[in-house]
């Protein structure tokens, strides 16, 4: 295994960005699922919130809740990437997340979907504050993460 490099320069990135996005979930969370639905159309269906309407629900508690999921989880993971070299995800929760994905019917290209969104969405939000620096240390922690559930997914197959 070794080291796997995250570093506190890339921690403070991830952590200060998401302070900045935090201040208007409902404004992100509507822009993250509307990339994820521009990036992956199909991918309405597998959403309980987004498949009932033609647009994309605005002040949607479930929505708002994935978006800011996605985001925290993701920004806890860059936390422990840092502080203990590895993602820990309390068992319960793990096994939660990969039944939930599963039962939904989410497949491993959709976890590149969601990294493209929010991607796309830090841009949005951090504008002029946004660099590669910033997205590689997103992505670093995302890919960590996005890894445990789907081998999480692929344990309860
Ligand atoms: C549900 C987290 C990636 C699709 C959930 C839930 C959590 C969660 C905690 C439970 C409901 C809630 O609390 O909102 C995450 C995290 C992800 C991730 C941390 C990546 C790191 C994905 C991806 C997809 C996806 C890639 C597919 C594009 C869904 C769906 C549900 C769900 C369809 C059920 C929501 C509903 O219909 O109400 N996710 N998720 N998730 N997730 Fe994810």
């Amino acid at each position: 295994m070794g080291d796997i490099g995250f570093t506190e320069k890339q921690e403070t990135l991830v952590k200060e960005s998401w302070e900045i996005l935090k201040q208007d979930i409902p404004k992100y969370s509507l822009h993250f699922f509307s990339q994820i639905l521009e990036i992956a159309p199909a991918a309405k269906d597998m959403f309980s919130f987004l498949r009932d309407s033609d647009e994309v629900p605005r002040n949607n508690p479930k929505l708002k809740a994935h978006a800011v999921k996605v985001f925290k989880m993701t920004c806890e993971t860059a936390i422990q990437l840092r502080e203990k070299g590895k993602v820990v995800v309390a068992d319960t929760t793990l096994q939660y997340l990969g039944s939930v994905h599963l039962k939904s019917g989410v497949l491993d290209p959709h976890f590149e979907v969601v990294k493209e969104a929010l991607v796309r969405t830090l841009k949005e939000g951090l504008g002029e504050k946004y660099n590669e620096e910033v997205e590689g240390a997103w992505s670093q922690a995302y890919d960590h993460l996005a890894l445990a559930i789907k081998t999480e997914m692929k344990h309860e197959e």
